[in-house]
């Protein structure tokens, strides 16, 4: 399956080739302050992250990303660090002021939303990637190449949480969850 082309780093991301379209068009219509990353790879995705938006965006991975210095030129901030490990750092910043995009796209995706889906501010959005509703769903569309994460895994925290559907349709056609932490019942963005 063909994957996302970065044309400013020359690189090809572990994205579905219509991510950076999807996210440019969310990027449009919803600001964030910050966007936080949880698993760099090789920084491709980051930069376009750092680009197409304004918000400052933080990425954290436990390998240094091959595109590392492009990422510090556009003023991306790359730290080298294990999330889990360093549970207070990821809080603390997606409780900061303003609205967060929380990606969970590192080691253990299931496990980055039960364990930072707790900080998140209403209004906040967190996504997953690797993601599809079921097994089933997943083999049925085949929108996406690997499935590391379903609605099961996540399902008592959304619950929990209050972590309503985002983008949903949209979403999932690039194999990520979306949800937005929504007031008390409240109803989610349904676009
Ligand atoms: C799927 S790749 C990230 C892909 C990237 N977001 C993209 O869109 O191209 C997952 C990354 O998570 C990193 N990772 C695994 N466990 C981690 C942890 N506990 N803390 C931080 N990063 C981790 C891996 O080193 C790997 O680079």
């Amino acid at each position: 399956m063909e994957a996302a082309y970065i044309a400013c780093v020359d690189a090809f991301t572990r994205q579905h080739v219509n991510a950076p379209k999807i996210f440019a068009e969310m990027f449009r219509e919803v600001e964030y302050n910050r966007v936080i990353e949880l698993g760099t790879g090789t920084g491709a995705f980051t930069y376009f992250l750092g680009s197409y938006q304004s918000g400052q965006v933080y990425t954290f991975d436990t390998t240094r990303p091959e595109h590392e210095d492009r990422l510090r030129r556009i003023q991306v901030r790359f730290k080298h660090m294990d999330v889990f490990a360093h549970e207070d750092i990821v809080a603390n910043l997606i409780t900061c002021p303003g609205r967060t995009l929380l990606l969970c796209d590192g080691g253990d995706k299931a496990r980055e939303v039960n364990i930072f889906a707790k900080y998140l501010k209403v209004d906040d959005v967190i996504m997953a990637h690797d993601y599809a509703g079921t097994p089933a769903a997943f083999e049925a569309n085949g929108y996406w190449r690997s499935l590391e994460v379903v609605y099961e895994d996540v399902r008592a925290t959304c619950e929990r949480e209050n972590l309503q559907p985002f983008w949903p349709k949209r979403m999932l056609q690039i194999g990520w969850l979306g949800r937005i932490k929504a007031k008390p019942h409240g109803d989610g963005i349904h676009l």
